[in-house]
């Protein structure tokens, strides 16, 4: 009978300790097994944990039905191939907001739909995921709002509180833009700008920096963080803040300087010292009110901490957020060029990241706190796609990407192995089984590739054949040996 054959194969995945899912190398997660700091060390009840992350912004969309745009089949098979190569810890979007308008480069459908209401089959992908997540051993950074435009984010929340105000949008990629295919809905697109005039980032930066100051808006993404850290799984039944699966709240993806007063540094990416600055209260206030909700779980800000030394101790240095963040830009940051094929853009782009994380490390040693790189990607070698019919090919090879991988990789693990402050890398970000040759829109304008949708999908994605992978997969297993060496000495 059904019912017999079920439960033996029920009982042989217990004895087995792990999932029926094949071919990974995680552990399920012990729901009551919460990650704590300890110096500059995040640790479980068995000692050292390292985090061998990735971005998987779009978790709860893909988990969701697929009356919704969901699919699970792909959800399931991605997950089954990131724990095979040993990820234990996906940053994912615990958010997304709405507006009155479609706009063709933000999630949709969106998590919140309006303040106070929400897509409850939509909060059940959400629901799935960590559930999913959960069997396979890895627990999440869960990013409560965003400084960007494609999830809603910040400005949407302004735009809401100020009447419906227009957002000032700044270029964005538009999937149905030309150049198309001949086959209806399989893209490319281009960067253009849905329903407004075009405005500098400068511009939307300012109106999404509103939530620092905008009393209404800030309660109704208080309002947020209270609904979902307050959400009872509808899978395991486990409320959110008694899940050990949720590492970490995080309060937003990149906020920014609200009143920068120049640069310093390299590049012109720091920023100088400016006591005023809105960020910082809001920091304090809003990381207070998420460890208020959810006591045994940590808390980080998303930072990029291109913001440099001033900002980044700053900023991490309350007693409510529990470990540093940066993230590595360095063709975003104007330091490498992707359709530079020289060994001496790319050694550049390895020496600034070099740089960056042993900076970044010492400026964490300063406040006593860990620091995890929760972000960093490199395009493919698009030289190679420069006069074919979309720059972003996924038949480009990875020669440069591999390199840097290698460099900013092993550069955190030697930090972790010695005296730095890095405890773990999450690139950016995985895009699976899509490729941009055979992507498809859906019906709500999406096709979830590991960029997100106000950027060309190919970008930075990582397929499930990459090469960047296997770096992945040796890495986590170089520090699973580490750890179970030397794991307990500290
Ligand atoms: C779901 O994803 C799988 C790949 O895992 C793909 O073969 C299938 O076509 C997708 N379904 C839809 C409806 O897009
Ligand atoms: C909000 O916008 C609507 C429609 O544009 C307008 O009728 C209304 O007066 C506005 N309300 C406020 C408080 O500005
Ligand atoms: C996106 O592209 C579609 C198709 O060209 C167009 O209808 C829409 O207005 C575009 N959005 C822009 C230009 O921002
Ligand atoms: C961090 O906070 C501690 C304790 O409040 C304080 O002594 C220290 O000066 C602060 N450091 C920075 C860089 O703000
Ligand atoms: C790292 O710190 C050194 C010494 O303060 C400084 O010269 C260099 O510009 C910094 N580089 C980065 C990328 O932070
Ligand atoms: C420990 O950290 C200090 C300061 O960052 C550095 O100078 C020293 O070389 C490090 N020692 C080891 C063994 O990594």
């Amino acid at each position: 009978m059904a019912t017999t054959k079920l439960l033996v194969l029920a009982l042989s995945s217990i004895a087995l300790g792990t999932s029926i899912h094949t071919g990974h190398k995680n552990h399920a997660i012990d729901p009551n097994d919460f990650i704590h700091v300890d110096g500059l060390r995040l640790k479980d009840s068995k000692g050292l944990h390292y985090l061998t992350g990735l971005n998987y912004w779009a978790c709860m969309n893909l988990a969701a039905p697929a009356s919704l745009g969901g699919n699970i089949t792909r959800l399931t098979t991605e997950l089954d191939q990131m724990a095979a190569k040993g990820v234990n810890h996906l940053r994912i979007m615990a958010s997304s907001e709405g507006a009155p308008t479609r706009q063709p480069f933000r999630m949709n459908p969106a998590l919140l739909e309006a303040p106070g209401r929400y897509n409850e089959e939509l909060f059940q992908g959400l629901d799935i995921c960590l559930a999913e997540m959960g069997k396979r051993g890895m627990r999440a950074t869960m990013t409560l709002g965003n400084q960007w435009q494609w999830s809603g984010g910040f400005a949407q929340f302004v735009s809401w509180a100020q009447n419906n105000t227009a957002i000032p949008y700044p270029e964005s990629w538009n999937i149905t833009a030309p150049p198309q295919r001949t086959t209806p809905n399989t893209g490319w697109g281009a960067y253009t700008v849905q329903g407004v005039d075009a405005h500098s980032y400068g511009d939307f930066i300012d109106f999404s920096n509103l939530i620092y100051s905008n009393k209404q808006a800030e309660q109704w993404y208080k309002d947020h963080i209270a609904a979902v850290t307050s959400r009872r799984n509808t899978v395991t039944g486990r409320l959110y803040t008694e899940d050990a699966t949720i590492m970490t709240w995080q309060l937003a993806n990149e906020p920014q300087a609200q009143a920068a007063i120049g640069y310093e540094g390299p590049y012109n990416l720091y920023l100088k010292a400016n006591p005023a600055d809105l960020l910082f209260p809001w920091v304090e206030r809003t990381s207070a009110y998420i460890r208020s909700l959810a006591p045994k779980q940590l808390i980080s800000v998303g930072l990029e901490s291109k913001q440099g030394e001033y900002y980044f101790k700053k900023v991490h240095n309350f007693t409510t957020v529990d470990y540093a963040t940066t993230h590595c830009w360095v063709q975003n940051w104007g330091i490498y060029q992707m359709d530079d094929s020289s060994e001496a853009g790319l050694k550049k782009a390895q020496d600034f990241a070099v740089a960056f994380l042993t900076n970044s490390s010492r400026w964490a040693r300063d406040i006593g706190k860990p620091v995890f790189l929760e972000e960093f990607g490199m395009a493919r070698d698009n030289w190679l796609n420069k006069d074919k019919e979309y720059p972003y090919l996924s038949s480009a090879t990875t020669t440069h990407k591999d390199a840097y991988f290698e460099t900013v990789i092993s550069t955190a693990v030697s930090l972790f192995q010695t005296n730095g402050s890095y405890i773990g890398t999450s690139p950016w970000a995985y895009g699976g089984v899509w490729r941009p040759e055979s992507q498809h829109v859906n019906e709500f304008g999406m096709v979830w590739a590991g960029d997100p949708p106000h950027e060309s999908p190919g970008w930075y994605d990582l397929y499930d054949t990459d090469e960047a992978m296997n770096i992945v997969g040796r890495q986590a297993e170089k520090v699973r040996r580490w750890i179970a060496r030397y794991g307990g000495r500290e």
